[in-house]
């Protein structure tokens, strides 16, 4: 056993441990360990705390939430380790990161421009699509809740970048286990180099890597744009989550506390994407007004070319995320009035 997963199944016995004695003094709170790997200020942040706040009201006392933000207990991959063996109990992973659980259908969300507007990712969210996807996921002992938003990717790099051309021959940070995203950057006739968020920050300023995307709000809260000389408002891709949680946790929770917990998941669920779009709008105005980053606005031709040079992902990519997932998008895409 590696050693990451050797501590992970270590606490995860501790974590059984705490239940056992939990039940056995009826009056301890039972405790939700919520792990995540952005800052507290960023929508998913927000979300992961009004979630806190409006479940241990409304359990009155019978839960105690636990919010871990900025990878402080684990990074990415093994986020999703210590939450299959409960050392964690809850995450908000981004779409993007679901592959590796064998769950490659998420990555329908990382496709190059398939979303016109938000109005269309929260029909296919909350559709068939949506809850199919959720469903997949209890077969690897997990529940998924809810569908968080982020926002809209822009592409960042320390050479100046307005076209697709301008990327060629960089090294391009993306996020772990999605093919999707790798096919993204080759297409783009870059080197896609998957690493964990917390690590980013550090790959930007020593070289490691070129550039990455990431919506504004992850690029401002994790000081990227201190390490980043160039941008450009792409807005060619969308990073959203999914809250999940343990299977056997949240099944084996007196029912009267799970429904507490619910009430208060889909009202934090409104607030995460409520504040999703002003978050980013107010991230990319801080960007603009720390004069670090050139942040560059592509021209009609330009966000032409754009699309041009990353839409034959979808065709590349359908046998990986499913040809019924993306035409599904389309048909919503194109019953909302977008061609
Ligand atoms: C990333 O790794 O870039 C993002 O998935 C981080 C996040 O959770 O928003």
């Amino acid at each position: 056993m590696k050693t990451v997963t050797r501590s992970i199944a270590f606490s995860a016995t501790l974590a059984a441990g705490l239940v056992l004695s939990g039940a056995a003094l009826a009056q301890q709170p039972i405790v939700v360990k919520f792990s995540h790997v952005v800052a507290p200020d960023t929508p998913k942040g927000k979300g992961a705390e009004k979630f806190k706040e409006l479940g241990e009201k409304y359990a009155a006392g019978k839960v105690k939430i636990e919010v871990y933000p900025n990878s402080q207990l684990y990074k990415d991959k093994e986020e999703l380790e210590a939450l299959q063996l409960g050392a964690v109990q809850m995450l908000a992973p981004s779409l993007a990161k679901f592959g590796p659980l064998g769950v490659k259908e998420f990555e329908v969300f990382d496709l190059p421009y398939a979303f016109p507007s938000k109005e269309v990712l929260t029909k296919v969210t909350s559709g068939p699509v949506g809850k199919n996807l959720l469903t997949k996921l209890e077969s690897k002992g997990i529940i998924g809740l809810a569908y968080w938003d982020n926002g809209l990717k822009i592409f960042s790099s320390n050479k100046p970048l307005k076209g697709p051309g301008d990327l060629k021959g960089q090294k391009l940070r993306i996020q772990q286990g999605s093919k999707v995203l790798e096919a993204q950057i080759r297409a783009l006739n870059a080197l896609p180099q998957g690493m964990a968020f917390s690590e980013v920050y550090q790959a930007l300023q020593t070289g490691v890597v070129d550039g990455t995307e990431n919506p504004p709000s992850n690029m401002f809260t994790q000081k990227m744009h201190e390490v980043q000389k160039y941008a450009a408002l792409t807005n060619h891709g969308y990073i959203g989550y999914a809250v999940i949680v343990n299977k056997k946790f949240w099944e084996g929770m007196p029912a009267d506390v799970r429904a507490a917990l619910e009430k208060a998941m889909a009202e934090a669920t409104v607030f995460a994407n409520d504040v999703a779009q002003k978050d980013n709008d107010d991230a990319l105005a801080a960007i603009k007004a720390s004069g670090k980053t050139e942040v560059y606005q592509p021209t009609k031709d330009e966000m032409d070319a754009w699309r041009k040079a990353l839409l034959p992902v979808h065709k590349e990519m359908e046998a990986r995320v499913g040809k019924e997932a993306i035409e599904m998008v389309q048909k919503v895409a194109a019953e909302m009035g977008y061609k």
